[in-house]
């Protein structure tokens, strides 16, 4: 078995813009803090994975069109129509869904592409304008924390559930292990995604483990919910994870950042021109 079938269970994520037009604190694609349209991919990046895919044989089961906000890429039509034909020609089981906060330009876009519900499903998540959810606390680094030093990240293929419930990521700048992992790299800028769809190996995707989920903060947030002692090497160090938990939330409505991520993105701006 390779990689991309251990983990991902036949499942991928296409970010196909950061922009959105909401702005929700601790959003898990850093558009609240850095929405940007630079990373929009376009209709030939969606060819160039669809004809990797089928020169892999790799049959997706689900493929789903995320963001930011998707529609607001101003290839979306086009990059739908794409993936329709690749579910019609070469994978009629694969399943097509897109995400979104219920921005209304989707609904008239997807009557543009005359698609049915069971062509394509929609996830909306309803977000009113102005109102930020309870997330989880992305931008926390365990980095920063003195309980995770010497921690083997890439111990996270067995902690975190995010790995199969949304699968490989690919975004303008490559295959990554999950769309989190993407969303942390665009903005520290190590450039880490894989250019090309391959059956990767397991040294591969460990530079991802260790490279970016010591800045994720759903790993916190997994692992204080697997209620366990066994990631730590030593109790005093799960004792310490837990007072940190309780100082520095792992789910909030207000944004909060530690400070690697502050440094990170004071240098992402620095380098892109944000609005
Ligand atoms: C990044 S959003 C993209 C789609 C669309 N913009 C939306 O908000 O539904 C994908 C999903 O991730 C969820 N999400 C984003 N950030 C999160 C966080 N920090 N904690 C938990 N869920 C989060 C959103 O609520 C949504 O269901
Ligand atoms: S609507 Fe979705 S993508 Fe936009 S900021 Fe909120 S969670 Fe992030
Ligand atoms: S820890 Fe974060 S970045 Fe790493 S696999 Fe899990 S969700 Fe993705």
């Amino acid at each position: 078995m390779n990689n991309i079938d251990k983990y991902n269970k036949g499942r991928v994520e296409i970010d196909l813009t950061y922009n959105c037009n909401l702005f929700c604190n601790n959003c898990s694609r850093c558009c609240g803090i850095a929405k940007s349209t630079k990373d929009d991919m376009s209709v030939a990046d969606v060819q160039k994975f669809v004809k990797e895919s089928v020169d892999l044989g790799y049959e997706w089961k689900r493929i789903k069109i995320n963001g930011g906000e998707a529609v607001l890429n101003s290839q979306f039509v086009d990059i739908v129509g794409v993936l329709l034909q690749y579910k019609k020609k070469y994978n009629q089981t694969c399943v097509l869904e897109i995400g979104t906060n219920g921005y209304p330009k989707l609904s008239e876009k997807i009557q543009v592409l005359n698609v049915t519900a069971e062509n394509i499903k929609v996830f909306n998540s309803n977000k009113a304008i102005g109102c930020s959810p309870h997330f989880f606390t992305f931008n926390v680094a365990p980095y920063d924390f003195f309980e995770f030093n010497k921690f083997c990240f890439y111990k996270v293929a067995n902690i975190c559930g995010y790995l199969c419930q949304c699968g490989t990521s690919l975004n303008k700048h490559g295959f990554y292990s999950c769309p989190m992992c993407a969303a942390i790299d665009r903005i520290f800028g190590f450039n880490l995604g894989f250019k090309k769809l391959s059956r990767y190996a397991i040294d591969k995707t460990c530079i991802q483990f260790l490279g970016l989920c010591k800045f994720c903060g759903m790993l916190r947030c997994e692992m204080y919910a697997k209620k366990t002692t066994n990631f730590f090497n030593c109790k005093h160090k799960h004792e310490l994870f837990l007072v940190n938990c309780k100082a520095v939330p792992l789910v909030s409505k207000k944004q909060v950042m530690s400070k690697s991520w502050k440094s990170a993105l004071t240098k992402y701006k620095n380098k892109n021109c944000c609005f």
